[in-house]
């Protein structure tokens, strides 16, 4: 058998399983989703959102990119958000790295690489380590420099989130949702929360917005 032929053989028996537990179980997922997070995570196919959390499908709305970015430019990540927090209405936004990120070691290097839209992707994560290099650059060994820039990068992220009029507008009209930022172990599997921020959180006055008149 074909790697690809044992997801689809796998995805046969899961739906089954699925089937006996409740019979009902698609029919109402169909229907409609009602997820109340927001999941904001890396690419690495060792950190599985739902799998890590035990969460069932309809339970999270979810974006991953490489070392779990929330670019105010990038027009996927802002449609996800956009869409889960105007639409969906959720009430917690997680933006969630992991230890040993082969994205955030990969910034914190000098070597060039052929990978030439990766290279200006990571471009943000040198930016972070730019923001707080004196505090990284005090750590003894790479591995703490690479796990600390790990957690700074989650931080930032959090920050990008509430400065967005997306997040501002929801927080101002509905008081929602919260923002947390949390990286999990890959060692040990679990999480960790480093900040959370909730509506009505002071942000950097620069990036407030005034609520008295409408914004685009
Ligand atoms: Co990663």
């Amino acid at each position: 058998m074909k790697s690809f032929e044992k997801l689809l053989m796998e995805n046969k028996k899961w739906a089954s399983d699925k089937q006996k537990i409740d019979p009902n179980f698609f029919k109402h997922l169909a229907k409609e989703q009602k997820p109340e997070f927001l999941w904001i995570g890396c690419s690495d196919s060792r950190v599985p959102a739902e799998l890590i959390v035990n969460a069932e499908p309809g339970e999270m709305f979810i974006h991953r990119n490489i070392a779990n970015q929330m670019v105010a430019t990038d027009f996927n990540c802002l449609s996800v958000l956009q869409y889960a927090v105007a639409v969906l209405k959720v009430k917690h936004i997680i933006v969630c790295g992991h230890y040993n990120c082969g994205g955030v070691k990969a910034a914190l290097n000098n070597q060039s690489t052929d990978l030439v839209l990766t290279n200006k992707w990571l471009m943000h994560i040198k930016n972070v380590y730019r923001l707080h290099q004196k505090e990284v650059n005090a750590l003894a060994t790479e591995q703490e420099r690479i796990d600390r820039l790990v957690e700074l990068n989650v931080i930032e992220q959090v920050k990008t989130l509430a400065y967005t009029s997306i997040i501002q507008q929801a927080w101002h009209e509905e008081s929602r949702p919260i923002i947390h930022g949390w990286v999990y172990g890959l060692s040990d599997g679990l999480l960790k929360t480093l900040i959370s921020m909730e509506p009505g959180h002071e942000i950097e006055p620069i990036f407030k917005y005034d609520y008295t008149e409408a914004v685009a």
